[in-house]
């Protein structure tokens, strides 16, 4: 913003990563012969057909699912693939579904649409809970399906997700995995009932989630998107829908994407979970035990003793998190992510807010004033993020937390709540910005 040449450094991968290079490489290779998946005799068609297929097999190896019935849906993100399953999980009014209030929305709302019932796990004011309340929750609601996360997108807690389904399963109740942040830095669960993730969280930024399920959860009934190429035979009162998993992909899916998604996971598979996870958890004791420590900064979530993910929810005492976010890209060109992270329920207790101050935050968005969302910033890391990246954040905030002075003036859009500086320089100009831009949306 000060017209200063600077490397930009992506502190925003819990939200989309970046393509690897063997991933653009292997889309740039595709891209020339694309065509339409098990829809032509042509040699396009055909190998268009088999680099999709190639992709689902990549996607099941990935999810320890080769040797066994279940089958890999191919769709757009992890919301899509909750969709789809609540969609196809036909619950009874009786059926309980329990989640807990650490999830994302996208493992939250699905489930308010289809279940009558619903229940949820708590969590402590440090944001995690215990596979022994878990347990007691599930003894008491007996639910249908446990719907829960494998890492959260916001403090980066990993819940004990293999105790977890242990003990589900002891008591009948079925396990999905909402696998958005864990797929790209940890193996997934394989003894989970289904999983849901995406690729443009680990790497493959095209488009493509993946629900992974058993064979039999999708053999009956109407699919959650009806259309061409899931059925067999359709007259005008009649059809038959063919078999999964492609009863359950109606319309052209994206084979750019697939391609993408496969990639990715065979860059994953070469690089080897100890060495992804030995390099990440070097970056979280970096980025969460270097934020706690500036005065100033609150870091959200569990103490600096429990293993996360290299994700980081923060704020800062004087700075709402909305003009820090904005600050730390104008002036630092740092990419974090801030606000409520799809999140909402979480965040208000990782914040603590009383029922008044949520009663207020809602009259003012419901008067289309945005300016007061609660919030932190977030910053997360990956595979490609360097200990110098986390070190140029933790400069940059510390030099925020100690008041170093705006070098311009920002102001706040009350419908975006984002704030802007005010500044003539090549990106910054008003006209420049995107329209109904909103870098905080829920
Ligand atoms: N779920 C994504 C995030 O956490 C978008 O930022």
């Amino acid at each position: 913003m000060d017209g200063t040449e600077r490397r930009y450094v992506a502190l925003d991968s819990a939200a989309s990563t970046g393509a690897l290079p063997a991933v653009a490489d292997a889309v740039a290779a595709f891209l020339p012969n694309y065509s339409s998946v098990h829809r032509g005799a042509g040699f396009k068609s055909q190998y268009s057909t088999e680099a999709y297929e190639n992709a689902r097999r990549a996607a099941e190896r990935f999810a320890g699912r080769d040797d066994t019935d279940d089958v890999a849906v191919l769709c757009r993100n992890t919301t899509e693939a909750i969709n789809h399953l609540a969609y196809r999980l036909r619950f009874s009014a009786q059926d309980v579904v329990l989640t807990t209030v650490v999830e994302h929305h996208a493992n939250l709302l699905p489930w308010g649409r289809v279940a009558a019932r619903r229940e949820w796990i708590e969590c402590s004011p440090d944001g995690t809970f215990t596979v022994e309340e878990v347990e007691r929750r599930i003894e008491q609601c007996r639910p249908a399906l446990l719907a829960i996360t494998g890492a959260t997108n916001v403090t980066g807690w990993l819940p004990p997700i293999d105790k977890i389904i242990e003990a589900a399963h002891q008591h009948g109740t079925r396990v999905l995995i909402d696998a958005a942040q864990l797929a790209p830095h940890r193996p997934l669960p394989t003894k989970a009932d289904f999983l849901a993730w995406s690729g443009h969280k680990m790497y493959a930024p095209f488009g493509t989630g993946v629900l992974v399920g058993p064979r039999d959860a999708f053999t009956e009934g109407d699919p959650f998107l009806a259309g061409g190429g899931a059925v067999d035979l359709v007259d005008l009162d009649e059809v038959l829908w063919t078999d999964p998993p492609e009863r359950e992909e109606a319309g052209s899916p994206n084979v750019v994407g697939a391609v993408a998604l496969g990639a990715a996971i065979e860059a994953l598979e070469s690089y080897g979970w100890d060495a992804i996870i030995e390099h990440e958890r070097a970056l979280a004791a970096r980025l969460r035990g270097g934020l706690a420590a500036i005065d100033g900064v609150r870091l959200l979530g569990p103490s600096l003793d429990v293993a996360t993910l290299a994700v980081a929810a923060f704020t800062l005492d004087d700075l709402p998190h909305a003009l820090v976010a904005a600050r730390l890209s104008a002036e630092y060109g740092i990419g974090v992510r801030h606000g409520c992270f799809c999140a909402h329920p979480y965040l208000v207790r990782l914040l603590g807010l009383s029922e008044g101050e949520i009663d207020r935050y809602r009259r003012n968005v419901v008067a289309g004033d945005r300016r007061g969302i609660p919030g932190a910033v977030r910053a997360s890391a990956g595979i490609t993020t360097t200990p110098e990246d986390i070190d140029v954040l933790l400069n940059a905030v510390a030099e925020l937390a100690s008041g170093r002075p705006a070098p311009v003036e920002y102001r706040q859009d009350s419908v975006t709540g984002d704030w802007w500086p005010i500044s003539d320089e090549p990106w910054w100009a008003s006209p420049e910005r995107s329209t109904g831009a909103a870098c905080a949306r829920g």
